[in-house]
């Protein structure tokens, strides 16, 4: 079948990626020249694993190919896929919908033949029928039915995630739509994903609750984490112990310094949003992000206690800038608010990220950029785990020691285990582990 997918950037080019792998025809379309030149000559603008090998054996073969112009792909196309961004309106926090938008008029204007249009781009539940009024303004005789087919890949496991779903949502009502949408994802039966055909408002919806849902568990165990740290409990003891109950389920209950990245923060405001304009209040909702905003900036001051409160001249090594490990993205990373603090509060930063330092320095221009994890520790007051990186998993704990101006660490994963650090000479600070347990 073929495909023609508009906007070209973490979603859409694993979904591109990986629909030609299933030997779908892809063109991916993006509007920025400097990206499709990139995939056009062979690289591959994020970092994301296993990508790089996927784009090429399938570029190879023909069947997925890189454009500005969504003209030509579009009209030959049986499904078009809206994977364009979606993020936070500027001062309101709704979602920005006016990409979407635009691409519904581009698509309206070279729709040629029975085609579905999929949003894949997490959208407020309406969007739909007004991406499906657009195109109908546009090209009032176009022949096409819009569904909403939500994604749920994660960032760092895209490749796998898209492959091996636990679920492929489909929201349309249209008979002609679900069948071809059940075509396109029919290689997915192999792996046993299950398909759920749903209404388009209830697709939308769906996708909104899943991650308010996921990012409620991470606050919940954030917020056990702090009292745990107080009453002398230990939170990754607690997580297993609750995770192992299949009602609570062991995922997404690993304490740190909150959530952050490309998706959690934007939905859950877009929702709440959501929720505000139809007279129904969030509350759970509404509390997790408020928790969520503080927590990220209390990091910082948890790092300055491990210092006795003052940072003013310290020098602070930082492992790991992006919002999670095995990926460049650093969309509203929770090392961003950390950073920002300690240098408000005087102190002078090194980082290291394996990945994402390229896009740190847009963000977080006024740091010092090491090569590596032991340069970051050199001459440091303190060192902080940020990102837990694999390779940040097995720092060779003497070296480290002997190049640090003290031997503090302040581990925001929970990567080590405390009497391995107190071991190895390093005053140790975890997340919801208390430094003087109790029996
Ligand atoms: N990143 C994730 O992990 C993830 C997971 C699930 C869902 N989503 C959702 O998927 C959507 C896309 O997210 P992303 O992270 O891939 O965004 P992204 O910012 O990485 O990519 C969006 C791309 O769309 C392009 N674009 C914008 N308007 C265009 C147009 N009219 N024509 C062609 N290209 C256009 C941009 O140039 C950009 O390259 C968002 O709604 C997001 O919430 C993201």
């Amino acid at each position: 079948m073929r495909i023609a997918i508009i906007g070209t950037g973490y979603v859409g080019l694993v979904s591109g990626a990986c629909f030609a792998d299933f030997g779908h025809e892809v063109t991916c379309v993006d509007k920025d020249e400097s990206k499709i030149t990139a995939l056009n000559r062979g690289q591959i603008p994020i970092y994301e694993p296993g990508l790089v090998a996927l784009v090429a054996t399938n570029a190879k073969t023909g069947r997925l190919n890189f454009t500005m112009d969504p003209t030509t792909p579009v009209a030959e196309a049986d499904v078009v896929f809206i994977a364009v961004g979606t993020p936070s309106r500027r001062g309101d926090g709704h979602a920005d919908l006016s990409y979407v938008y635009a691409a519904a008029r581009e698509i309206g204007s070279a729709l040629s033949g029975f085609t579905v249009v999929a949003t894949k781009s997490t959208v407020p539940v309406g969007t739909g029928d007004e991406v499906e009024r657009i195109i109908r303004e546009t090209n009032p005789a176009a022949d096409f039915v819009v569904a909403s087919n939500p994604e749920f890949l994660r960032e760092g496991a895209a490749i796998r995630d898209f492959k091996f779903p636990d679920r492929v949502v489909i929201g349309t009502s249209d008979e002609r739509g679900r069948k071809m949408m059940g075509d396109i994802y029919r290689p997915l039966s192999l792996n046993q994903a299950p398909l759920m055909f749903t209404e388009r408002r209830t697709a939308e919806m769906i996708k909104y609750a899943a991650n308010a849902f996921l990012a409620t568990k991470i606050t919940f165990i954030n917020e056990i984490a702090d009292l745990s740290e107080k009453v002398g409990a230990n939170v990754q003891e607690v997580a297993r112990g609750i995770g192992l109950d299949n009602r609570i389920g062991a995922k997404f209950l690993h304490a740190g310094p909150g959530f952050g990245g490309s998706c959690f923060p934007k939905d859950i405001r877009a929702l709440t949003k959501i929720a505000q304009d139809h007279d129904v209040q969030l509350r759970i909702v509404e509390a997790v992000l408020a928790v969520n905003e503080n927590r990220k900036r209390a990091m910082a001051r948890k790092v300055s206690l491990a210092l006795g409160g003052a940072l003013r001249g310290k020098t602070i090594g930082v492992l790991g800038l992006t919002f999670k490990p095995d990926t460049d993205d650093m969309r509203e990373a929770p090392s961003i608010p950390l950073i920002t603090g300690l240098l408000d509060m005087g102190a002078n930063v090194r980082a290291y990220d394996p990945a994402g330092m390229e896009q740190a320095r847009f963000e977080l221009p006024s740091i010092e950029y090491c090569e590596d994890a032991y340069a970051c520790a050199e001459r440091a007051d303190v060192l902080v785990i940020v990102t837990e990186w694999v390779q940040f998993r097995a720092l060779d704990l003497d070296r480290l020691k002997g190049t640090m101006a003290q031997p503090i660490v302040v581990d925001l994963r929970n990567i080590y285990r405390p009497e391995d650090m107190l071991a190895a000479g390093f005053v140790y600070q975890s997340v919801g582990i208390s430094s003087s347990p109790r029996s």
